[in-house]
């Protein structure tokens, strides 16, 4: 792999506006403001079929390059359906996946085998960055996503070096975590159908283990090392033991790699203060106030076992507010936050790199995949 590099500053803008500019295997690339992630590879009006034989032609240099940078974005190909889509993601990664046992609710499209749309949580609400299923034994290695329809306002997919957030934590927050782990604590209604939303609600279990069957359900909670307790009315409380931090297998940096500032308590109205500082909004700072007065009421109603869902370190103790609160100020600081353009397929090594969604208004459509 030839690599050239051409470092632009513009005199008229500030500097963080530079681009780098350089070409793996004859195909442009760019970055997106200097930032280190995600790598951007340009088209040069290459039909859909030549996207697809580069790509096959340079898969090694392609996974190299994704795990080295954490993110890729192909930008500007004609990539224009879902099982488009799919046949990007199966030429990067052939062993796609379908199994999913995380918390959004997702719809799997019609006309494709491994094609989901990313979440089906209604705009106002943000995901908060997360390396997908991190606490399960066995998560997926890479994800990818399509912008089928732009948002006209919001609705970004900020990604995140979780190597840099590791490396950038307090030293105390580092070392509890990584000496005690975290236990995530997840409660589930009974059952039901639709993806209707509930603000103090997950989906019900049968829609995330897609069976009514409860012996199924243990089955699969034994393989992914859950522990399972059937509650009063069909409810079922989930809980699970892993490590906070891993080591990156290719770069062999630590990555924090856990769901403490999706699943906390208290990590709803830490998250809104960012996302209203970002968008100044009526909307956002309601948002931000109502997070804020929810979570006291929520903690004063239900023991933290109780909550929909909670993050223990994994001793069993709780987590403080102010290591939350650390957490994301390190995830907002290396946030890189892009908008969508239509046809956009991002790439993510979901063993360093983060993903999360900030809040949109008007028709958003953003489809997921994700392989072994
Ligand atoms: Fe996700």
């Amino acid at each position: 792999m030839v690599i050239q590099c051409k470092i632009y500053f513009s005199q008229q803008k500030p500097v963080e506006t530079f681009s780098v500019e350089f070409y793996l295997a004859d195909m442009k690339t760019t970055t997106i403001s200097g930032a280190q992630q995600p790598i951007v590879f340009e088209s040069s009006g290459e039909c859909f079929d030549d996207l697809i034989n580069w790509i096959g032609s340079n898969q090694s240099d392609v996974v190299n390059q994704l795990h080295q940078a954490g993110a890729l974005l192909f930008r500007g190909f004609p990539v224009d359906t879902p099982a488009q889509f799919e046949r990007v993601a199966k030429a990067i990664d052939s062993e796609l996946k379908n199994d999913y046992l995380g918390t959004s609710p997702r719809d799997k499209v019609q006309g494709t085998d491994f094609v989901f749309t990313a979440s089906e949580l209604p705009g106002f609400y943000p995901i908060m960055q997360h390396c997908e299923m991190s606490f399960l034994p066995n998560p997926p290695r890479k994800l990818f996503f399509f912008c089928h329809i732009e948002p006209p306002y919001g609705g970004e997919t900020p990604i995140c070096d979780f190597r840099k957030v590791y490396e950038q934590l307090d030293e105390k927050v580092r070392n509890d975590f990584e000496q005690k782990g975290v236990m995530t604590v997840r409660n589930y209604s009974g059952l039901g159908s639709g993806s209707k939303f509930n603000l103090f609600e997950l989906k019900k279990w049968n829609q995330m283990f897609l069976t009514d069957d409860k012996k199924e359900v243990e089955k699969k909670c034994a393989e992914n090392g859950i522990e399972f307790e059937w509650k009063a009315n069909d409810s079922l409380r989930l809980i699970n033991k892993t490590p906070a931090v891993i080591t990156h297998p290719q770069s062999g940096r630590k990555t924090w790699f856990n769901h403490t500032q999706v699943f906390h308590i208290s990590a709803s109205a830490y998250e809104y203060k960012h996302i209203h500082a970002r968008q100044q909004r009526l909307k956002t700072l309601f948002y931000s106030l109502f997070t804020a007065a929810i979570i006291p009421f929520k903690k004063f109603t239900n023991s933290p076992d109780e909550q929909s869902m909670n993050m223990k370190f994994g001793d069993g103790t709780v987590i403080p507010d102010e290591y939350v609160k650390h957490i994301e100020e390190v995830i907002w600081k290396n946030m890189v936050i892009f908008r969508w353009k239509k046809g956009d397929v991002l790439a993510i090594d979901n063993f360093c790199t983060s993903h999360g969604r900030l809040p949109y208004e008007g028709p958003r459509e953003i489809l997921v995949s994700w392989s072994a």
